[in-house]
């Protein structure tokens, strides 16, 4: 990826680029299905007999999954105060999610922080600080790619938690056309040493560490089509954030594009329905807690 620009770095583009992904993508909806399906149950018995539940998000983006949580949250424990820390490096999804929060009823018993900082930076700020608090769930969805030493962060927020504490990953499937680009493009598209796709690094982390969790699929897809009408600005929006390549249909080599637009059509990537082309983006849920 040497040449290449991270979209990441490019804040409003990456912000312009998710929200059109998120528009493209029924992501946010199977988020939702299983916040208000299976979810309750895993926050059943954290910070059981606490006066007050201590959440984490890393990665928070504008805040929309956190607050359906922190809603489930308040439901299965009536009353109960809640502390809410936010980790995420852009400020303006730290606006976005500001904005949230003003515009949602019944959050009063919940006190929200934002830290705006990455995931790195947050664990220097605890040492530098000597700051010791612990947490009864965090969660980092769709976040952990943009960690180069993905198994340092889950270590990491793991210590955070308390003895009942739970910690919940979402991430793209090691089934998903996300994972098949991933693995096909590794050097040109990531420049994570951990060689590849994240979700099944992270299973042979927790396996090899004999840490158990219970995982859960979330199917998902994308609408891609606009990405094969050359020059469709959404289409190059969408591009870059299957890529994370900030502007990558001007900026790749040609031998690059050419592969990676065959893959997204590729039958181990997309299907054809109706005329439309559904890139593959089934998640994975981890929860990593008693
Ligand atoms: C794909 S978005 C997901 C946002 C939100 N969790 C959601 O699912 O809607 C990834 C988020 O991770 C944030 N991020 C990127 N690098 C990060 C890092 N090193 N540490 C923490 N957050 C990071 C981005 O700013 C962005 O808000």
């Amino acid at each position: 990826m040497a040449s290449l620009k991270k979209l990441v770095n490019n804040e409003s583009r990456y912000l312009r680029s998710f929200q059109l992904f998120l528009d493209r993508s029924s992501e946010h909806q199977s988020m939702q299905k299983f916040i208000n399906g299976t979810l309750p149950d895993i926050l059943a018995r954290i910070g059981d007999g606490k006066s007050s539940i201590d959440v984490m998000g890393v990665g928070s983006g504008g805040g929309k999954i956190d607050l359906q949580m922190l809603s489930q949250l308040q439901s299965k424990h009536p009353g109960v105060s809640i502390t809410n820390e936010i980790v995420e490096p852009s400020g303006e999804m730290i606006n976005n999610y500001k904005e949230l929060v003003s515009k949602t009823p019944d959050l009063e018993n919940i006190n929200f922080t934002w830290h705006m900082m990455t995931s790195s930076e947050y664990e220097l700020l605890r040492t530098e600080k000597n700051i010791t608090t612990k947490m009864d769930f965090i969660h980092m969805i769709q976040m952990l790619y943009y960690e180069s030493d993905p198994g340092a962060r889950v270590k990491f927020f793991r210590s955070l938690l308390n003895q009942t504490g739970k910690l919940l990953l979402i991430l793209g499937s090691g089934t998903s056309g996300w994972a098949k680009l991933r693995n096909t493009y590794k050097s040109e598209l990531c420049d994570s040493n951990i060689g590849q796709y994240v979700t099944t690094y992270l299973n042979e982390y927790l396996d090899a560490e004999g840490i158990t969790f219970q995982s859960y699929d979330l199917s998902s897809s994308i609408d891609i089509t606009e990405c094969f009408t050359v020059g469709d600005e959404n289409g190059e929006l969408l591009l870059d954030f299957l890529t994370q390549v900030s502007d990558f249909s001007k900026m790749a080599p040609e031998d690059l594009k050419a592969g990676v637009m065959d893959l997204l059509h590729h039958p181990e990537c997309s299907k054809e329905i109706d005329g439309r082309i559904m890139f593959n983006s089934t998640m994975v849920v981890v929860v990593v807690g008693p």
